[in-house]
């Protein structure tokens, strides 16, 4: 038996929910494998669904020598998408958050404004947006996402790479937070 309420807990109980939440760590990947897989449902008239959108980044960004964390984000960076599209990348960055260093974090926090060069014009927003983030000491990475790895991951003719070839990279990464 454990508490039934926190303020009557104890150092001891606290101790037993720690050592079991971090043998179940696991589900994180699993929640994330499971949340990449419903992305196949979402196409919403672009060329290809969004999980082979996501898969064609992280092949894309594979291919071009990213690291683990690069390839693992840009893997799920839209992966917000199978929630809620507006504020997907928030979204997306938060679950990241945790598992990524802060370069690869604000990576996928951003995205979209590095993305707007490419289409904002159409919907009369900024295509600069990405300018107002000149100077930080990531903005070459989120540019390099945004432009050679994301923005050009919606053909159906790609080469790209499974899930299944990512799944030790997720679990690889997703193993323990660092906060
Ligand atoms: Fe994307």
């Amino acid at each position: 038996m454990t508490f039934t309420r926190m303020d009557e807990s104890t150092a001891e109980e606290w101790a037993v929910i720690g050592a079991e939440t971090a043998k179940n760590q696991g589900r994180v990947a699993d929640r994330i494998l499971d949340l990449l897989c419903s992305l196949a449902e979402i196409t919403d008239g672009f060329a290809t669904d969004q999980l082979t959108h996501c898969l064609q980044t992280a092949t894309r960004a594979e291919r071009a020598g990213a690291d683990d964390e690069v390839v693992v984000a840009s893997l799920c960076h839209d992966i917000g998408k199978a929630i809620s599209v507006p504020n997907h990348p928030r979204i997306a960055a938060e679950i990241l958050k945790p598992y990524v260093r802060p370069e690869v974090y604000k990576m996928i926090l951003v995205h979209q404004d590095f993305q707007g060069k490419h289409y904002y014009a159409h919907f009369n927003k900024d295509p600069d947006a990405r300018e107002q983030y000149r100077g930080q000491p990531w903005f070459a990475l989120a540019e390099q996402f945004a432009d050679a790895w994301d923005q050009t991951a919606f053909d159906p003719d790609y080469d790209t790479l499974p899930l299944e070839h990512f799944e030790p990279l997720v679990r690889q990464v997703f193993a323990a937070a660092r906060m």
